[in-house]
């Protein structure tokens, strides 16, 4: 059990934040909730009272604690921020303390897990990503937002990430205690590759790259430097550099090339095997065909070709999607790709594998252990998986 200040900004995302503290509460931590005054404009203080381990705290004065801010601050194991507007990363990232909950933050050694909410425009705004990057550097656990619904029927980037995910950085945040990939590098690939078959058209597969960015997401949070080699969209995210590739010839190069330095190669997009032989100049006219046959040949194994010659101290992680014979194709794939860690999941199962936010996998290491995770958040996987990655490079 930890002791939690859980901070409230004023944005729409604020009614999540009960939710969020119900399950904080529910994994037996003591919360104390701090609305700032504009987060009240959107949920009562009295409904966060109501679940929380101790009444909603909501100004600097109105206490009969004179020095609340000292108090919790310094009471707190962590701090985590939900939802954080862009004013309130503003005053954090430039030491502001007017308010309950800024006061609480400059008062505390805790760590903060901090989880944005605004409009796209804003999430972009230059000011926006400075600040989170200061806040970044400053050892903040930032918690990715995602794209989906905004408020006032709007969509895009800027949506808060769900409580369930918050919930996932503040457990590994506690276990951890340190942003524990400070200094590291982590090459990550994603997404289905692109094979040509003529200048409009090619052989994909349903891979999202969703896994995929949750690792470039959660390692940039525990303060690597990542390269995300991805064949679909990539938003932005700090620390995230991405290097944008379509077909599996592509991402074999930028793999190699990217992989000087790292210390963790974590390969989840899901590789084309074959490719079109001759790929045509121009675009294949249907006209006077009903049938046609497309010649594939084999794409090299990327993966393999990494661990093969591989150099220095690195781990590999490798991915095995199945449909059936998941525990005999996933031992088979950790030797066979020369991998440290596989990570398999059954890509029939619902809620995992494709396009979900969820994955359910069973993990795998080359010393026989093994970790087996039932539908929990693509962040999460990305959380256990690199804690095992880290664990391996620091020999424990
Ligand atoms: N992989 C790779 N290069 C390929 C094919 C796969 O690097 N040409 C990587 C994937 O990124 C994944 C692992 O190998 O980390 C396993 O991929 P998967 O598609 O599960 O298996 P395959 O090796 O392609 O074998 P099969 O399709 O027969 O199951």
């Amino acid at each position: 059990m930890a002791r939690i200040v859980l901070g409230v900004g004023g944005g729409i995302a604020a009614y999540k934040a009960v939710y969020l503290l119900r399950v904080l509460t529910a994994k037996g931590h003591f919360v104390t909730p701090i609305l700032t005054d504009s987060a009240t404009r959107f949920v009562g203080s009295t409904t966060f009272s109501a679940l929380a381990s101790e009444a909603a705290k909501v100004s600097l004065f109105e206490d009969s604690d004179s020095i609340p801010h000292t108090h919790l601050g310094r009471a707190a194991d962590l701090i985590c921020i939900a939802p954080a507007t862009a004013d309130l990363i503003f005053k954090l990232a430039n030491g502001a303390a007017d308010d309950l909950l800024t006061a609480t933050v400059m008062a505390s050694k805790a760590q903060v897990v901090l989880a944005p909410a605004m409009h796209e425009e804003m999430w972009e705004n230059f000011a926006v990503q400075r600040n989170i990057k200061t806040l970044s550097d400053a050892g903040y656990f930032i918690v990715p937002p995602s794209s989906g619904s905004l408020a006032a029927g709007d969509t895009g980037m800027g949506r808060m990430a769900e409580p369930d995910v918050i919930s996932d950085f503040v457990s590994c945040a506690l276990a951890e205690g340190k942003k524990s990939l400070l200094g590291r590098k982590v090459l990550v690939s994603a997404g289905g590759t692109q094979e040509p078959i003529d200048p409009v058209r090619y052989i994909g597969n349903r891979s999202s790259g969703k896994q995929g960015r949750a690792f470039a997401k959660v390692a940039a949070c525990f303060g690597a430097e990542v390269v995300l080699v991805t064949s679909t969209p990539a938003p932005e995210f700090p620390g995230v550099k991405r290097v944008f590739v379509s077909s599996a010839e592509e991402m074999s190069k930028s793999m190699h090339l990217e992989r000087e330095g790292a210390d963790i190669v974590i390969m989840a997009a899901a590789v084309s095997d074959f490719r079109v032989a001759n790929v045509s100049t121009s675009k294949i006219k249907r006209e006077g065909r009903e049938r046609m046959t497309l010649e594939l040949v084999a794409n090299g194994d990327i993966l393999t070709s990494l661990t093969s010659s591989k150099s220095g101290e690195c781990i590999y992680v490798g991915f095995a999607a199945e449909t059936d014979s998941l525990e005999e194709n996933l031992e088979k794939k950790l030797r066979a790709k020369g991998v440290d860690i596989i990570v398999g999941n059954d890509v029939t199962r619902p809620g995992a594998g494709f396009d979900s936010d969820t994955n359910s996998v069973t993990v795998l290491t080359k010393s026989g252990d093994r970790l087996s995770l039932e539908l929990v958040s693509k962040e999460m996987v990305a959380v256990k998986v690199l804690a095992m990655a880290h664990r391996m490079l620091e020999g424990f």
